[in-house]
């Protein structure tokens, strides 16, 4: 910040424009914010504190600090048969965490353009899935254990079940993000 407060007073633009150094820290502040809560709003494996102990290990899980919400709604996925596959959805507003507390599965998740599948089998890290995405979870190992922590309670109307729908939606909103500056 330094140097760049020094090329501008070189090139006359503080005192031109009227820009102090507080005016470029704010400004860098605020960039900097930005990037990380555009960071955070992605989808993004989160790795969890580890407490390595001899008489077993120990992760946590803390809202806002270690996942970027508060927790609102904790459910788990247990017993799934051979084959089977959970959700198939995307949220208009939820926003999830998930982790295989046991065993393993993917995480298929499809923005609208392009799908990729999250491998879960540690429970020491989880998928951050922000609201928006299309959801799907297979290949779950015999005795695995998904927990799921959500931003929201449980509401039907936040469920969008229809693809064509969602493919539409993702699109308007892929054309806002994309708009020129
Ligand atoms: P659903 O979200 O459709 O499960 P999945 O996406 O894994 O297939 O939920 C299955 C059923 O459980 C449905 O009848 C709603 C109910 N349910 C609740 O009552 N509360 C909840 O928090 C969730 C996630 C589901």
């Amino acid at each position: 910040m330094v140097t760049v407060t020094r090329n501008l007073k070189k090139m006359g633009c503080m005192s031109q424009l009227k820009i102090t150094a507080l005016d470029i820290f704010i400004l860098m502040f605020d960039m900097f914010k930005m990037s990380d809560e555009m960071k955070l709003n992605g989808v993004n494996i989160i790795q969890l504190p580890k407490n390595f102990d001899r008489r077993g290990n120990l992760s946590v899980i803390e809202e806002i600090k270690n996942i970027p919400f508060t927790i609102k709604r904790t459910y788990w996925i247990y017993d799934v048969p051979g084959g089977e596959a959970r959700g198939g959805h995307a949220y208009l507003q939820n926003q999830e965490f998930i982790v295989a507390l046991s065993g393993s599965f993917d995480v298929v998740l499809d923005n609208g353009t392009e799908k990729k599948i999250y491998s879960l089998n540690r429970s020491y890290y989880g998928l951050y899935v922000p609201r928006g995405v299309w959801r799907q979870m297979d290949n779950f190992s015999t005795n695995s254990l998904a927990l799921v922590l959500a931003s929201i309670p449980f509401d039907p109307k936040d469920y969008i079940y229809d693809y064509n729908l969602f493919k539409a939606m993702s699109r308007d909103a892929n054309e806002l993000v994309n708009l020129p500056k």
